[in-house]
């Protein structure tokens, strides 16, 4: 039983296994590289793929999508492209160090990082609109904390970062896919999305989000199959963005997992996967030594269930759990050790459940059950029998 659809979603649609299969069987090209059959079909891939999730995000012009590897290499060309030494940047302590790391590495060179302490593991809106100050160029946040699922309020950011002047950097990695994201209601400049999470994409896929009139330094450059007498990157995007080889069987993926989105409904899915967290919430509150982190159901929040049991380290835990009941999860710190300081559940962690759409109300009842019987033990031990 897969819980851990915040790292990766699986499975994925059968579309989508059935996608990457012919991109590579009958693919045989290079997208934008020759204008024969295969080569054409290729970029037919990547064009379609990228219609379709400005589509789904709102997206005015498609060619403002960038392929990436992952939602890290997505937030690292939006951090890296834009920053230079002087420049100011404001954060939270919630972030994954998708975008904790790049800041230090950026701060180390001369760019000012504001982190807004985010107590008991909350995101504080005042806190942090009084810390855009004047000057700062960029504030960069996650929309859903991938540890205790709170979303944070996107679109209010935008427009206080439109009135501004800032720049900002949303990062999706919890949300694109699993609950509206209309790029334009948020006004957010760019957004990084990992493909293999709630779009259903294979992993090895992401994008880049670049708004109207957003000037964006390449991470790397190289052939881009266009322009090729120059000798500089190109300014269009978005090659100017993707040199190299392009990850056409994963954007086939990624592509089927989209449309697979968008006939389902985003709307759909985020019904799905908040009754599943809704029940698991309740089955999980009933068992002793059980300490929940994050909203409570019934507030807007993502699919992720962190916990701890008493007594349990998380990494027994999820040990158990797979060993004895079949149920995969993640244990730890999540990427996100300061989000853990701000909730107090640093060095240990939590566990953290996170199901989506293909989990069933079974196998939710099976992990109740299974932190149940944990529970037990303990409390038999601690009662000495
Ligand atoms: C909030 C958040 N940001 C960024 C990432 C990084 O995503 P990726 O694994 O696609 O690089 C994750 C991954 O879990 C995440 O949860």
């Amino acid at each position: 039983m897969y819980f851990d659809n915040a790292a990766t979603s699986f499975p994925k649609p059968e579309t989508v296994y059935r996608a990457v299969d012919r991109a590579l069987r009958e693919g045989g090209g290079n997208a934008g590289r020759s204008g024969h059959r295969g080569a054409v079909e290729a970029s037919r891939i990547l064009a379609r793929a990228r219609a379709r999730l400005a589509q789904l995000i709102n997206a005015p012009d498609p060619q403002r999508i960038v392929w990436t590897q992952n939602c890290t290499h997505a937030l690292n060309l939006a951090l890296k492209g834009v920053l230079r030494p002087g420049d100011r940047l404001v954060t939270t302590q919630l972030e994954h160090n998708s975008i904790a790391r790049p800041l230090r590495s950026l701060e180390k060179a001369g760019v000012e990082v504001t982190r807004v302490p985010c107590p008991g593991g909350h995101f504080d809106i005042r806190a942090f609109l009084e810390a855009v100050r004047p000057g700062t160029r960029m504030v960069a946040l996650l929309h859903a904390s991938n540890v205790t699922g709170e979303v944070l309020p996107a679109a209010e950011l935008g427009a206080f970062s439109r009135s501004r002047g800032v720049l900002f950097l949303l990062d999706a990695a919890q949300t694109a896919g699993s609950r509206p994201l209309d790029v334009r209601e948020i006004g957010a400049d760019l957004v990084a999305m990992p493909g293999h999470k709630g779009l259903y994409g294979p992993p090895g896929t992401g994008a880049l989000y670049v708004g109207e009139g957003v000037e964006l330094a390449p991470l790397i450059e190289g052939g881009t199959g266009s322009v090729s007498e120059q000798d500089e990157q190109p300014e269009r995007l978005p090659d100017r963005l993707e040199s190299g080889t392009q990850n056409v069987p994963g954007i086939a993926g990624l592509d089927a997992g989209i449309e697979w989105i968008l006939q389902t409904g985003v709307e759909t899915i985020r019904r799905r996967e908040e009754a599943l967290v809704a029940q698991l919430w309740s089955g999980l509150r009933e068992i002793p030594g059980v300490t929940l982190y994050g909203p409570a159901p019934g507030t807007d929040r993502a699919a992720v269930v962190s916990f701890n049991l008493e007594g349990w380290d998380p990494n027994d835990a999820a040990a158990v759990l797979e060993e004895s009941f079949d149920i995969q999860c993640r244990p730890g710190l999540h990427c996100a050790p300061w989000a853990h300081r701000s909730l107090g559940s640093f060095p240990a962690g939590t566990i953290r459940l996170s199901p989506g759409y293909f989990n069933t109300e079974a196998e939710v009842e099976a992990v109740v059950r299974a932190a149940g019987e944990m529970s037990n033990v303990k409390c038999q031990m601690s009662n000495g029998l």
